[in-house]
């Protein structure tokens, strides 16, 4: 039986730190790997807020892979300290309820150091990985290297905090693969970095297509050491309408579109 579908409501319902315009962007870039075929991976899960929602995607023939420590200690002290103050309580059984409430099925699950996905999931077919675990440079150095073994040519990889004040190791390493090791990107959110190492054309055109019918995110080109990027960002709120809906009216209908909305107040 394939995953169901899985709405705003359902991420919300889960703890974590998945939000507009992630979620949208994410499901922008599955929908546009549908085609590739191809196995999901997530590393990093906390309980499964964005896993819930790549795990929906997944199609017949693919398999959906993730990794993380669950709480288990890690041997290197940063990261078993960031650990500890971030994910304190953190368990698998309450990761793999809310998969099975909101997805209705489960993952493949590795219960290890990130990078040991590379020793479980098939090398070089996934179309989707999201990188979402260890904050510290030389980890996820590792992942970055684990993402581009994953990887199909042209398949999408999603890095989290690559450039929150608290995060520099993931800053230091995901423009380091930009800047050596050929990751291209193709959007940056004000949390996550898109990035492939096949073609970013159609990534992009997919992005700005979803980012039009947007009333509250827009999006702007970025060039960076000659990488063409988009970046999505919200839209300034003096420049948000008070009324939403005068985006899809034109302006000589507004007076009209006012007065309907003034009966149908009253009448409730
Ligand atoms: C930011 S949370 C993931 C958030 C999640 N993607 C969501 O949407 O809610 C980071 C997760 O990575 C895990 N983690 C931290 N260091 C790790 C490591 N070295 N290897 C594997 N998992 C790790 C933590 O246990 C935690 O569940």
């Amino acid at each position: 039986m394939p995953p169901r579908p899985v709405t705003d409501a359902d991420i919300d319902s889960i703890v974590g730190a998945f939000f507009a315009p992630d979620r949208d962007m994410f499901r922008t870039l599955l929908d546009a790997t549908r085609g590739l075929g191809g196995d999901l991976a997530e590393l990093g899960v906390l309980y499964g807020a964005s896993a819930a929602l790549v795990g929906a995607a997944r199609q017949e023939g693919e398999v959906f892979t993730v990794v993380d420590l669950f709480g288990k200690e890690s041997s290197d002290d940063s990261n078993a300290a960031e650990n500890e103050s971030s994910y304190a309580g953190l368990t698998r059984a309450a990761f793999e309820a809310n998969m099975m409430r909101v997805v209705g099925e489960l993952p493949t699950i590795i219960e290890d150091y990130s990078s040991t996905i590379v020793e479980h999931a098939r090398l070089g077919s996934h179309r989707f990985v999201h990188v979402d675990a260890s904050h510290l440079y030389e980890h996820v150095v590792g992942d970055v290297r684990a993402a581009r073994a994953l990887l199909k040519p042209d398949g999408i990889v999603v890095f989290d905090d690559f450039r929150a004040e608290h995060t520099p190791g993931v800053a230091a390493a995901v423009w380091q693969a930009v800047l050596t090791e050929g990751l291209r990107p193709v959007a940056v959110s004000p949390h996550k970095f898109y990035g492939t190492w096949g073609e970013v054309g159609t990534y992009q055109e997919a992005l700005r297509a979803w980012v039009e019918g947007e009333p509250l995110w827009t999006a702007e080109w970025q060039s960076v050491s000659g990488h063409q990027l988009l970046r999505i960002h919200a839209v300034p709120s003096w420049q948000v309408p008070r009324h939403p809906w005068k985006r899809f009216v034109p302006v000589a209908l507004w007076p009209a579109a006012a007065k309907v909305r003034r009966l149908i107040r009253r009448r409730h």
